[in-house]
């Protein structure tokens, strides 16, 4: 026969005859008795070995106790001292506690202990021996020293003892085991050690071996390695769940190049050649050749726009206009780029309102890096066509769709864009802070943008920062906590953008 090692270690410890205890097999092989305790359990439940409880009580001294059973009780103390100075009148207290060397709570305890054994009595502050009293009698001070030589003791004095805090008991079942007659014959045909596997094989499943071996067992509480998965950056995340919400809102989805001609991300916005943005240190210009893929009367239409104006009262910049200055290539400062090709007709045909879009796409602009701009940043753009559009619908898109994020408190402010008119900047309130922080820039596009685009009805639209919405969502306020070499990684990983 084949059984775990600790359990052939605790069958050959076992006999027939003599009662053994789990402790006394346990110091006997050397083993944990939990082990042992495990081991009978399971010859138990093979019907190897029987196993007897009794439950026994034992009482220990505690170390007040302990002190007493060795110096004496305070109240014997006491009376002795009185015996001592006095010849069995009354002596004022002062003298017999001093001369019992009794000191601090010991005091009381001798006190209140001495008339209630009959000690003597106490009348107003003098202490009255009663002379046939006699300490040897004293039973609890005879228990207290039997328990110091371990002999056991009488129940009502234990109660007493116990009561005053002198001792405790425990109550423990002790279990002995007695080899059974099956037990023995199993030892006579002779049992082997199985050995120990930390790992089940789909082999030692075919052959039946699982059920000769025994397994090691699993610490579950053991300290292991935290191992950090990888997993999306919050900022992909949260712009996963603002698709989701565009979409939602009936939105969709523009793409477009990252570097464009300025035609598409300046001139088509109505943005003076001159414009101060438009200079190399604002701009990211790309020594590239310019792009030839731009319609022509498109061209024609905007550089009319630029020099002349749109309709009867319009009036243009009258500033030199150059065609290749609009078709050199530089990283998109915004993705209102993308928006002038959708709106021209240029990417998907042309447009019958209504119609919505929306981008959330990477921008570049040659700011200085500080805890609210970087370089490059995510910008959530969008534009509605419709017939007969007003703030208020612009007003109510923002207030729907920063709702989906938990922000209610949006405040406008008019504004001003070569390209849009009226304009309003957003700002939403930093729920750390409590500072306004913007987060968007919005407005109706001009005549001057959508007359040259061939867009008769109104439009629409607006450029939001991912990056402010996630300060507003898990409240940090340096956006390099998430960005680059000084990003807080336990903020990144610890951070879970509820979808
Ligand atoms: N392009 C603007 C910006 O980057 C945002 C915007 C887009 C404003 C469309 C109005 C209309 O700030």
């Amino acid at each position: 026969m084949r059984l775990p090692e600790s359990q052939v270690a605790v069958l050959n410890a076992a006999s027939a005859t003599d009662e053994q205890t789990i402790e006394q097999l346990a110091e006997e092989l050397g083993i944990k008795p939990e082990t042992v305790t495990g081991a009978v359990f399971d010859l138990r439940d093979d019907g190897l070995v029987s196993v007897s409880e009794t439950v026994e009580e034992t009482v220990e001294l505690t170390d007040e106790g302990e002190e007493y059973a060795e110096e004496g009780l305070p109240e014997v103390r006491l009376f002795r001292a009185a015996l001592d100075v006095g010849d069995g009148d009354s002596i004022p207290m002062g003298q017999v506690i001093g001369a019992s060397s009794l000191a601090g709570p010991q005091v009381d305890i001798a006190l209140s202990n001495f008339a209630r054994k009959g000690y003597g009595r106490i009348d107003s502050g003098e202490l009255v021996p009663d002379a046939d009293a006699s300490p040897d009698g004293d039973e609890e001070a005879a228990a207290l020293s039997a328990l110091l030589d371990g002999e056991s003791v009488d129940g009502d004095v234990l109660d007493q003892l116990e009561s005053r805090n002198l001792v405790v008991r425990h109550e423990s079942t002790i279990r002995s085991v007695l080899l059974t007659d099956e037990g023995v014959d199993a030892l006579m045909m002779g049992v082997e050690a199985a050995e120990t596997v930390s790992r089940l094989t789909p082999e030692m499943l075919t052959s039946g071996e699982w059920q000769d071996v025994e397994f090691t067992e699993y610490n579950v509480e053991a300290d292991a390695p935290v191992v950090q998965g990888g997993k999306k950056h919050i900022l992909r995340q949260t712009a996963d769940r603002v698709k989701d919400v565009l979409v939602g809102m009936g939105f969709s989805e523009m793409e477009g190049p990252h570097a464009d001609a300025d035609f598409w991300i300046n001139d088509c916005l109505f943005m003076p050649q001159d414009h101060p943005a438009r200079t190399h240190w604002d701009r990211f210009a790309l020594d590239v050749p310019p792009m030839e893929d731009i319609p022509e009367d498109l061209i024609e239409r905007v550089r009319s726009a630029h020099l002349e104006g749109v309709g009867d009262d319009g009036d243009g910049y009258h500033s030199p206009w150059s065609e290749d200055f609009a078709r050199a290539i530089a990283l998109r400062g915004h993705t209102t780029s993308l928006s002038m090709r959708y709106l021209s007709g240029h990417e998907v045909g042309e447009l019958e309102p209504p119609q919505r879009y929306f981008s959330v796409e990477k921008v570049y602009r040659n700011d200085t890096l500080d805890p609210t701009h970087l370089l490059e940043f995510y910008q959530i753009e969008g534009w509605v066509m419709a017939e007969d559009l007003s703030v208020r619908d612009l007003m109510g898109t923002f207030e729907e769709f920063y709702s989906h994020f938990g922000i209610t408190d949006i405040q406008f402010k008019p504004h001003y864009n070569p390209y849009t008119e009226p304009s309003f900047e957003l700002f939403g309130r930093h729920p750390e802070t409590g500072e306004l922080i913007e987060i968007g820039n919005s407005g109706m596009f001009r005549e001057e943008v959508l007359r040259p685009l061939g867009v008769e009805c109104d439009v629409m639209a607006w450029g939001l920062a991912l990056e402010r919405l996630l300060m507003l969502m898990y409240g940090f306020d340096d956006i390099r906590d998430v960005h680059g070499t000084l990003c807080d990684l336990d903020l990144l990983r610890e951070t879970e953008v509820i979808r």
